[in-house]
């Protein structure tokens, strides 16, 4: 891996504002699945690391919540300044990780340090209440505190995104986090905790525990009494087991967890805007992404068109190594994740499917799978129950505004929904009908620092980003004033 800045390649732990190896320099192999090649080996931290690493929050997170949130905000923003700086260096090493194309890293890194950028300015605006009170002799106010010490655990899809979009909101509060990052992805995770040591954020605010041991981790994490919330995301049964762990000290939680995302293609669509939508949606991290198009509904009237095209804009993709120019789609994380594919597609041909282009493993082999068109799809397949995180695109057809709106609802899940129409009334009335936190209309990216991201059901609690994401790391403190 060549970057301008070899010092941000770590691959010790950090806590407390130090570089930590863990017992006996135990380590674990981080690979490049574009090539197989280990690229690195990191500490492979336990629960009593994770232990000393709370230890660390607790002091450091009360001298942190008494500075003002001015003076945290200028901290952050300098971390903002320096992950910018240094962008190009750590789109590499998120490539080299994880897989997406370095464009899609590029945008990563700009996404993710736009969650710092923003919450560093909501720091400053977190504003309590004077009520009207109901007594004479008595007055009525709020204000707001942080939680104290949060406990993070983040995904290998978007390796430092989904780091900021959690440790940004918390640290403006006056939060202190201790943050177990995806053992595929630890060294996105270590590069951000270098560039924050080098912005000035105190010892023991950002502690990045890294190690295989997740379960003994997050257990550790979720039955110690200190840390007053945790946040993930990742599948849903994972959070279900973390929500069950916190019961015992009744933790403040979001949850950001699985998505089956419904995407309706209207008749009266134009026909650009929804294959460049779908494209975007779909194809996104190679389809790893909770909120990438699972289940494809097009109306009758322009399902063959729609088919046709969306079959050549697939078949125009570029497949490989993402660090090569133009490359398009990069390969799947890991062996498991492309077994899964497999297992749908499989699924979808044997109940009835029509290959209309890939289907199978990429001739370039490792991880890397074929763009893939299904059509003739139907409810019985898994595909409609489950979220394949990979680059297949499976369509339903349907008659009726009603028959899309019951099958993109009929799932467990409630995360992100697509819809494509030129007809404003519809737009208004089947957004409504989406049992879903976020749906986005006419469009295949809508996820920004702004927007609030989040979903409904078994897709999770809690929104992250914009103007609420900071609630979830603050307690609302009633003051009753007797005069
Ligand atoms: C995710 O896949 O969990 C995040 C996607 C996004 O932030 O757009």
């Amino acid at each position: 891996m060549k970057l301008n800045d070899p010092t941000l390649l770590r691959t010790d732990a950090y806590i407390n504002g130090a570089w930590a190896a863990a017992p006996q320099d135990r380590r674990f192999a981080v690979t490049n699945p574009a090539t197989g090649e280990t690229i690195a080996e990191v500490a492979d931290l336990g629960a009593a690391e994770t232990t000393a690493a709370i230890d660390a929050a607790v002091p450091a997170q009360k001298a942190w919540a008494a500075r003002t949130a001015k003076d945290r905000a200028m901290v952050m923003r300098k971390w903002y300044e320096l992950i910018m700086a240094n962008a190009e260096d750590l789109a590499v090493i998120l490539t080299t990780e994880m897989g997406k194309p370095i464009t899609e890293a590029r945008g990563e890194i700009a996404y993710g340090a736009s969650f710092i950028d923003w919450f560093a300015e909501e720091a400053r605006r977190v504003c309590g209440d004077v009520m009207e009170s109901p007594i004479p002799d008595k007055r009525f106010l709020t204000f707001k505190q942080p939680v104290g010490v949060f406990g993070a655990i983040t995904p290998w899809n978007f390796p430092i995104a989904m780091i900021t979009r959690k440790v940004s909101p918390g640290i403006a509060a006056g939060c202190a986090c201790v943050l177990k990052p995806a053992e595929q992805t630890p060294l996105s995770a270590l590069a951000l905790a270098e560039v924050a040591d080098r912005a000035g954020i105190p010892a023991g605010i950002i502690n990045i525990v890294t190690g295989m041991d997740a379960p003994a981790i997050g257990e550790t994490m979720c039955a110690d009494d200190r840390i007053r919330k945790m946040t993930f995301t990742g599948s849903t049964e994972v959070g279900r087991i973390l929500m069950r762990q916190s019961a015992g000290t009744l933790k403040k939680m979001s949850l950001e967890l699985g998505g089956n995302a419904p995407l309706i293609v209207f008749d009266d669509a134009d026909i650009d805007t929804a294959i460049a939508g779908t494209m975007a949606s779909k194809y996104r991290n190679a389809g790893q992404t909770c909120v990438c198009a699972n289940r494809i509904f097009v109306q009758d009237g322009i399902y063959d068109e729609f088919a046709r095209r969306l079959t050549e804009a697939s078949e125009a993709m570029k497949v490989g190594n993402g660090m090569e120019d133009g490359v398009e789609q990069g390969p799947i994380i890991d062996d498991q994740g492309l077994e899964k594919i497999e297992r749908h597609v499989a699924d979808a041909r044997a109940k009835g499917a029509e290959v209309l282009t890939g289907g199978d493993r990429h001739e370039l082999g490792g991880t890397y799978y074929q763009p893939t068109v299904l059509a003739n799809m139907s409810s019985e397949m898994m595909m409609f129950g489950e979220e394949t995180f990979g680059p297949v695109a499976g369509l339903f057809r349907f008659s009726t505004d009603d028959e899309a709106v019951a099958m993109a609802n009929d799932t467990e899940f409630g995360l992100a929904a697509y819809i494509f129409t030129d007809s404003t009334s519809r737009l208004f009335r089947v957004s409504e009908a989406l049992e879903y936190g976020m749906v986005s209309a006419n469009t295949g990216i809508f996820s920004s620092e702004v927007g609030p991201f989040g979903g409904v059901k078994s897709s999770g609690l809690g929104r992250e980003g914009s103007k609420y994401g900071i609630d979830e790391f603050l307690e609302i403190k009633f003051l009753c004033v007797g005069i």
